[in-house]
């Protein structure tokens, strides 16, 4: 936008002038001033209260108005959907668990989609469809004068006025709507977080303090395979591992055998997967053993989680030859003869150690929980 100043240009007016001059007075002089001709100015709808401008409003309308409920579903789903991991044998609870994620895409994109849909039909209906020519200007400088500012401002009303928003209630309560929802969702998202309080009940054995590895009530907790199925119980010795091998293992209780959707959780909460390493006797000698931990393994057995420290990650992929387990995600790389310690990468704490014994039957098992926290961790921010 140009001040005017150029020989030839309409010269802006006086301070005064300009306080005295209404709003349509204002946007001639503001396309006057910048040198621009408006060759058409075809009001979109002439003649007021056709039944084709009712139903344009209305259709714009139910675009905001599905903003809105989408916007409000997901704000439902959100936080009362069934979130919760239901294994699949559960197949009616497991159903609804499993639609989670897919419903919270589709009401947030609904919402979305709908509102976008709403305001581009709002322009193309409503919105004068202005033909105006302007010469090109190059001049620059800091900052608009005055007059410059309050001519836009001028336009931008007049454009606004001219679109007859004023008189379209139906529009403008149900846009408001549909953006005011949105925004409640855009609120609820980081909020939902804190519906649950995950310190509440810290000793319940499915709270964040604790993996399925807490012994509870003093029940042994036994290192087992997952065979693929959940209900077959295969327990390890410490003869089933060759020197030199890595298994990963999963906690079971004897309380729950039989009881499928406890061994199915088991198998599948995120923080339970534990690499059990059998050290050659060689490699053996030469283990640094963690400060307080010197008794968490048992002879060259070493348990470790599976959960990189990183950002959560599985570090299944074990070498041997150097005895370095390294995350495939980031390229963090541990070192099994030195309590899991990251020796390359990104992650920055040890892997967590679990404290393993052999009871007096021959079979693996956990000593307690982990001390520390597993994976990225939340337990830090206890302290
Ligand atoms: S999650 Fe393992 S290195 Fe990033």
């Amino acid at each position: 936008m140009s001040s005017g100043n150029e020989p030839g240009a309409p010269q802006p007016p006086t301070e005064a002038e300009l306080a005295e001059m209404d709003r349509d007075q204002l946007v001639k002089l503001g396309t006057s001033l910048d040198g621009v001709e408006i060759v058409d100015y075809p009001k979109p709808w002439p003649v007021e209260g056709t039944r084709a401008e009712k139903r344009a409003e209305r259709l714009v309308a139910m675009w905001f108005a599905l903003s809105a409920v989408a916007g409000l579903a997901f704000v439902v789903a959100l936080i009362w959907w069934p979130w919760q991991y239901e294994p699949p044998e559960q197949s009616s609870a497991h159903f609804w668990y499993s639609l989670y994620t897919p419903m919270l895409g589709l009401t947030l994109g609904t919402a979305i989609t709908a509102l976008a849909v709403g305001v581009l039909l709002y322009t193309k209906k409503f919105i004068p469809h202005e033909t105006a020519v302007q010469e090109r200007s190059d001049a620059g400088g800091a900052g608009s004068p005055e007059v410059d500012k309050k001519t836009i401002v001028a336009q931008l009303a007049h454009s606004g006025n001219d679109s007859t928003i004023a008189r379209r209630s139906m529009i403008k309560r149900t846009a408001g709507l549909g953006a005011g929802v949105l925004g409640l969702g855009a609120v609820a998202l980081p909020l939902a977080g804190f519906v649950r309080d995950p310190w509440k009940n810290s000793e319940n054995k499915d709270s964040l303090w604790h993996t399925g590895w807490q012994p509870i009530d003093g029940e042994t907790v036994y290192l087992r395979r997952h065979t693929g199925d959940p209900e077959e119980i295969v327990l390890v010795r410490p003869e089933d591992l060759d020197a030199g091998a890595m298994e990963t293992v999963f906690p079971f209780r004897e309380s729950e055998r039989g009881d499928h959707h406890a061994l199915s959780v088991a198998l599948k909460r995120s923080d339970n997967p534990v690499m059990l390493f059998r050290l050659r006797p060689a490699d053996a000698d030469k283990v640094v053993k963690r400060k307080g931990q010197e008794d968490f393994n048992y002879g060259d057995y070493y348990a470790y989680t599976k959960i990189c420290s990183h950002v959560g990650c599985p570090v299944s992929l074990y070498e041997q030859r150097t005895n370095l387990i390294l995350c495939p995600c980031h390229q963090s790389q541990f070192d099994l003869l030195q309590y899991a310690k990251p020796v390359f990468g990104p992650a920055a704490r040890a892997l967590a150690q679990l404290p393993i014994t052999v009871n007096d039957e021959g079979y693996l098992v956990a000593r307690s929980d982990f001390v520390e926290p597993v994976g990225p961790g939340f337990w830090e921010l206890k302290a």
